[in-house]
């Protein structure tokens, strides 16, 4: 074992106590409530950053702030990895649902339960203690390291791209690694081909000026609600297929090698109809579930409201109805061209005597990774090390909208890998992280800038 190594597992005691005190801060980016908690989260990620030997800084946004740590202990010859992860997370309602509260973490049957203990601060935490555990023994890393963590990911991230165009030559990093996605399975640890994109909107009907009597006006008056309805059905053909015109256009069909990685990954369909509670039968026919997950676009409705919800029977009209749809996207798909499709298509659709508009949620773009080079495969040894098998390839469903900007601009290349498992109900009531992957998490982080300086 090695004395990194050594040392973590020495101090894994406190290491659990200090992710207790993370976990506890309620650090919810969507609500303006919790911005003391925010600021607190960037604090103690400050405070730990420096603990552990970097020099670290909050550093203001007009949202909420950016903590920066940085160590260039290893000179200016030496590449540079930027670790960027997020400390803000999602809300945490409904409570009622949660076994335990959110954030009082709790370890039941080798999981710690606590709202952000997968995503991300669990995951970003990790980086810190390796980190730690080098400079704490060794009292240096075999490359410079710049760690950036932003709390506004969960809110679609508005304002770190000016933030990292600012701060451009600070952040200067020849690679970009992320800890803040999943396994494919328990004891498979894998590294993503890729993430999907993101163009998230509410659409908007309006009709009458009021509500009505849907007796009095109901057959005569254009109903916003049922408008909506015709809308959202008219997004999918029967088949499953994104019946926007001009949609597909930019969908690029991935390589066969990729598309042979997925065929041999062992995807156990009834551990994943477990994990969802139905089946995987959603979305295009004629592609596997996880094709359908990694490689095609999807759209989603995310909410829906609109007239009376409440206890018994409300005859009324209502004047208006909103939707929230997400579209997830897939190279070279944009959410600036989908918004244009999409308005096409309302203007189409839209039935006389109802108004529809677009307002903009977020937005993100896809990602696609070269999986190959130097280090990524020392990322595959380091988790080979400590999870005793070879990661598998993996897509990922989800987004994270700073990745391919990140890239851009510092002209990086990321290395995704994470450490939840499926099923750790990210953005869900009893959200968890594996004590095992906790543990396995950190080693391998360590593993890894022990490879790098091997390679
Ligand atoms: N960590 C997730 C992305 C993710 C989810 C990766 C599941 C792997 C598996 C990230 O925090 C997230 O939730 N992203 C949002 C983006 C949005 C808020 C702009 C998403 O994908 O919905
Ligand atoms: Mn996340
Ligand atoms: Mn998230």
């Amino acid at each position: 074992m090695s004395r990194p190594v050594e040392f973590a597992h020495r101090e894994r005691a406190r290491f659990y106590e200090e992710l207790w005190a993370f976990l506890r801060i309620p650090s919810v980016s969507a609500k303006s409530e919790h911005d003391g908690d925010t600021a607190r989260a960037a604090r103690w990620v400050r405070r730990q950053l420096a603990g552990a030997g970097l020099d670290a800084e909050v550093l203001p946004t007009p949202g909420h702030p950016v903590v920066v740590g940085e160590w260039r202990g290893a000179g200016p010859d030496a590449p540079t990895v930027l670790v960027y992860g997020h400390y803000d997370v999602q809300p945490p309602e409904p409570l009622e649902l949660w076994d335990t509260p959110p954030f009082e973490p709790r370890i039941r049957d080798g999981r710690i339960y606590a709202r952000g203990s997968a995503d991300d601060k669990g995951q970003l935490f990790l980086h810190i203690k390796a980190l730690e555990a080098h400079l704490a023994t060794r009292g240096r890393l075999p490359v410079n390291v710049v760690v950036l963590a932003e709390g506004e990911e969960e809110v679609g991230s508005p304002n770190l791209v000016p933030f990292v165009k600012e701060h451009r030559e600070r952040l200067a990093a020849d690679t970009v690694v992320i800890s803040d996605s999943a396994m494919f399975a328990p004891g498979l640890p894998s590294l993503l081909f890729s993430l999907r994109g993101l163009a998230y909107f509410e659409i908007h009907a309006s009709g009458p000026r009021s509500d009505l009597h849907s007796g009095a006006y109901g057959g005569a008056v254009p109903n916003p609600a049922n408008a909506l309805a015709r809308v959202i059905g008219s997004l999918h053909d029967e088949t499953g297929r994104i019946a926007i015109a001009g949609f597909y256009d930019d969908v690029v069909t991935p390589s066969r090698e990729t598309l042979a990685g997925i065929r041999g990954l062992p995807f156990d369909a009834e551990a994943y109809a477990r994990e969802v509670g139905t089946v995987p039968a959603g979305g295009e026919s004629g592609y596997s579930a996880l094709e359908r997950l990694w490689t095609r676009p999807s759209c989603d409705v995310n909410g829906l409201l609109s007239g009376y919800t409440g206890e018994g029977a409300k005859t009324v009209l209502p004047a208006g109805a909103m939707a929230k749809v997400s579209f997830r996207l897939v190279p070279n798909q944009s959410p600036e061209r989908v918004k244009i499709l999409l308005e096409e298509h309302l203007a189409k659709v839209a039935p006389a005597g109802v108004g529809f508009s677009l307002v903009e949620l977020h937005g993100g773009r896809p990602w696609l990774a070269t999986p190959e080079g130097p280090l990524f495969e020392a990322a595959s040894r380091a988790l080979e090390r400590s999870f005793g098998s070879r990661p598998v390839l993996t897509g990922e469903g989800g987004t994270i909208p700073i990745v391919v900007e990140l890239e851009e601009i510092l002209g990086a290349n990321s290395l995704l890998l994470g450490f939840a498992l499926p099923g750790a109900n990210m953005h869900a009531p009893n959200e968890w992280f594996a004590t095992e992957c906790f543990e396995k998490g950190i080693d391998t982080l360590i593993h890894l800038y022990d490879e790098l300086a091997a390679s």
